[in-house]
């Protein structure tokens, strides 16, 4: 801390973007560059009234999102799905490894055997209490049952896999790293971008989701962690009326 302290004091360049003393191990190394590529980062310098402007403008948008479980059957152009996607796939990934598969399917003989798995897997859920009490007591304010009409109304069912593993040409596994955290944030990209696009979507597991390789036809590396009906709201959908958290709820701020 003491140290870190002594270099913003050194920060002298107008901009206090571009003192290089400021660091005694620069990135990458010089050794480091002579071994592997780099570029030199693309970056708007934005003022601060432009940076909260953006960040409030982007946080009322994001705020305005909400899962839909009654979506209209009007077709949705593939290449949108496909762009949400590759907003998805730019997320930052544990090594790089970009653990992560999309199936996207409009096809309506698979968006009906996913959905009457799914309801299958759903009936024991709600219904044999393979979810104990605690977990339908929480749920019950959003009224969720084992009806998933949406998952053949919707246009497009996403499926996100996550990649365990991946697998070199001669069949051994390759490493990958913080494949969960990974997803999520692919996930948490995917989810704003579909927002920003005007389309709707619902975060949905349900569990167990194996059924989604044997329908999807995915190998055994791949392992599904959610699955995303999209399209647009039903005219006059209903959301729960849930609470966000405040700021003093969420944020902990220490120091200056
Ligand atoms: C990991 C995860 C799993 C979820 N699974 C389901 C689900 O299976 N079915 C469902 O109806 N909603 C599911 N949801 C949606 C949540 O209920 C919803 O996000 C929450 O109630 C807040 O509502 P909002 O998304 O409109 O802000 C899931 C959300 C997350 C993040």
């Amino acid at each position: 801390m003491g140290e870190r302290r002594r270099y913003s004091r050194a920060m002298t360049a107008d901009d206090g973007t571009s003192n290089t003393g400021l660091y005694r191990h620069p990135y990458p190394s010089p050794e480091l560059a002579a071994r592997h590529a780099f570029v030199e980062l693309e970056h708007d310098r934005l003022s601060t009234e432009e940076m909260a402007a953006r960040c409030t403008a982007f946080r009322e948008t994001l705020d305005r999102r909400r899962s839909v479980r009654m979506f209209s059957d009007e077709p949705i152009p593939a290449d949108i799905i496909e762009t949400a996607i590759m907003a998805a796939s730019s997320a930052p990934s544990g090594a790089h490894r970009q653990p992560w598969r999309f199936v996207m399917t409009n096809d309506p003989d698979l968006k009906r055997r996913i959905r009457l798995a799914a309801e299958e897997e759903e009936r024991t859920n709600y219904l044999e209490n393979r979810m104990n009490d605690e977990w339908q007591e929480a749920l019950a304010p959003l009224g969720t049952d084992h009806h998933k009409e949406f998952l053949e109304i919707a246009p497009w069912i996403v499926v996100l896999f996550e990649e365990r593993f991946g697998v070199a040409n001669d069949g051994s596994k390759i490493p990958n790293y913080y494949v969960k955290e990974s997803c999520g944030i692919a996930a948490g990209f995917f989810i704003a971008a579909l927002h920003m696009a005007g389309l709707c979507t619902l975060t949905h597991t349900p569990t167990p989701m194996r059924f989604l390789n044997e329908v999807l036809e995915r190998p055994d590396n791949e392992r599904p962690f959610v699955l995303f009906p999209v399209g647009r709201p039903l005219s006059g959908t209903q959301v729960p009326d849930i609470r966000r958290k405040r700021s003093d709820e969420v944020i902990v701020r220490r120091g200056a």
